[in-house]
């Protein structure tokens, strides 16, 4: 799989899922724009690795709950690159923005949250199809059981606004159609390497200890790699006639029924 010659921005391509994305894309042999919000060192950093794997690159600051700074990336896209074949929506506040529980958390929280996801999208998909010509790809990084479940309280505002999140993807992807334009969302596990190893170590050898046991099929937690390799299989050539799906990059996870003890599912 190649993409070579081709253009892509990254939002928080700085670390995490984001940074795998981006290195695996540059692999290909795309020239990746990769956003960061606060962590310039860290982005930096990815800018070196894909330098490493021969492509190159540019860095761009940005909010993306703040329409201007979504809007200033794309103008930063434009200059650099004259034009966008790959938009990539990975970033995602700190929890400390939203995380709060559904009687308790705040409006201003609760908008944080859905203009990071929701509106930036809305925002971030017009000003990149401006770029593009036929045959771009649009990739949203969602998390579908905060989307879809209820019982991680405190997920209310996160979740409902991937929720939106997923639901823009299918209507662009209707939209986008006649120029060729693909519109997906990947839905990571739970995946190592990334917001998750800012927990304290007991807690991550939990999450990887559970997954193990088999609540994940394939014994393990995902790794940034791994969405990085789904993220650019959705961008080559011949993903053309997938749009407007949700594909869930977790290992099965999402396969497993929580209604009944693994003992009696594994027969
Ligand atoms: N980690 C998981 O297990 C998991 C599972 C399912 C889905 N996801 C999804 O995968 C995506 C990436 O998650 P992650 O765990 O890799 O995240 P992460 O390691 O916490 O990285 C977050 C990224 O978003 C940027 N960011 C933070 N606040 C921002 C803001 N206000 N405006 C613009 N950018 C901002 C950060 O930039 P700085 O580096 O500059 O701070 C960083 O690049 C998210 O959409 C998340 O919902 C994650």
């Amino acid at each position: 799989m190649t993409l070579k010659g081709k253009h892509a921005l990254v939002t928080g391509g700085s670390r995490g899922i984001g940074r795998g994305i981006a290195l695996k894309l540059a692999e290909s042999g795309a020239r990746v724009g990769i956003h960061y919000y606060v962590n310039e060192a860290a982005a930096k950093e990815t800018l070196e690795r894909v330098r490493k794997h021969g492509a190159d690159g540019f860095l761009v600051q940005g909010d993306v709950s703040r329409v201007d700074d979504v809007k200033r990336m794309f103008a930063r896209a434009r200059q650099e690159f004259g034009s966008l074949d790959i938009f990539v929506a990975n970033a995602r506040p700190e929890l400390a923005k939203f995380y709060a529980k559904p009687m308790e958390i705040s409006l201003e929280a609760w908008d944080h949250a859905l203009d990071s996801q929701a509106k930036a999208f809305l925002v971030g998909v017009r000003e990149a199809v401006g770029l593009m010509g036929q045959g771009g790809r649009v990739v949203a990084v969602t998390y579908a059981p905060g989307a879809q479940k209820g019982t991680w309280q405190p997920w209310i505002a996160m979740g409902s606004a991937k929720a939106a999140l997923e639901s823009l993807v299918r209507y662009f992807a209707v939209t986008l159609a006649p120029r060729g334009i693909t519109v997906n969302s990947v839905s990571p596990g739970l995946t190592d390497d990334s917001v998750l190893n800012g927990l304290p170590d007991p807690v991550v050898e939990t999450a990887r200890t559970w997954h193990a046991s088999g609540w994940t099929p394939m014994g393990r937690m995902g790794t940034p790699s791994d969405i990085g390799n789904v993220v650019a299989l959705l961008c080559s050539p011949d993903a053309g006639w997938i749009t407007g799906q949700l594909i869930h990059a977790d290992g099965g996870a999402s396969l497993v029924d929580t209604l009944m003890p693994l003992e009696i599912q594994r027969g």
